[in-house]
């Protein structure tokens, strides 16, 4: 009974086979995405994350700039397999694009001198953290989701077709949709090896 919380965790996975059919609506989607990073924590509740959220043609036209990206730089032979990838990615129902405000750590960083190299991990943890609670808020809706990285290959292009602030850092991408496969087996190393308690 007590355990009951860790349920919700659990039911976070990675999934790669994503498809269209959303088990709620669109709208329903945003506003989830939306409150769990606004109910993220942050550094000196300094609110650093921000998020752009596509759905159907714009988070196809997100992996579409991803694969063309890839396709410069991926050597030709190894280039199906990225692109097979991408495409698992684009056939979902949208992505998550996470990024953390800069000018918001600069600030920081100016009022609270003491602790000036620690607002940029700050930051990254609060991403972090925010990526969860949307990843895990996802899951308990029945939406899948995983956690891709794509940065800065194509920061420019993205911020220049969706007008983002050049002070926001794009840090990780969740492509989301329906679960059309089961979950992959995960294996968990030894708790020993992890954990120590005490007292
Ligand atoms: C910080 C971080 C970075 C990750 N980066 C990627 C990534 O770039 N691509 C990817 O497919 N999965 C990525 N993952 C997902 C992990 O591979 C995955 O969470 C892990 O294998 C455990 O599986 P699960 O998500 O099903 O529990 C990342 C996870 C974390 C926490």
């Amino acid at each position: 009974m007590y355990q009951a919380p860790l349920t919700f965790l659990k039911k976070r996975r990675t999934q790669y086979a994503l498809g269209k059919n959303l088990p709620i609506s669109k709208e329903q989607t945003s506003e989830l995405i939306q409150e769990a990073i606004k109910h993220s924590p942050s550094a000196f509740n300094s609110q650093s994350s921000r998020a752009v959220i596509l759905f159907g043609a714009e988070s196809e036209k997100f992996w579409n700039f991803v694969k063309e990206a890839l396709r410069k730089i991926v050597p030709a032979e190894d280039f199906s397999a990225s692109e097979a990838r991408i495409n698992g990615f684009a056939a979902g129902a949208g992505t998550v694009l996470f990024y953390e405000n800069q000018d918001v750590v600069k600030d920081l960083q100016e009022k609270f001198a003491l602790y000036a190299d620690n607002f940029p991990l700050w930051s990254e943890q609060s991403s972090g953290m925010a990526q969860l609670a949307v990843w895990t808020t996802l899951a308990n809706v029945g939406i899948g989701a995983s956690l891709q990285h794509y940065n800065p290959l194509i920061d420019a292009e993205v911020a220049a077709e969706w007008n983002i602030p050049a002070s926001w850092k794009l840090r990780a991408q969740m492509p989301f949709g329906s679960n059309e496969q089961p979950f992959g087996e995960k294996d968990f190393m030894d708790d020993k090896e992890r954990f120590k308690v005490f007292g």
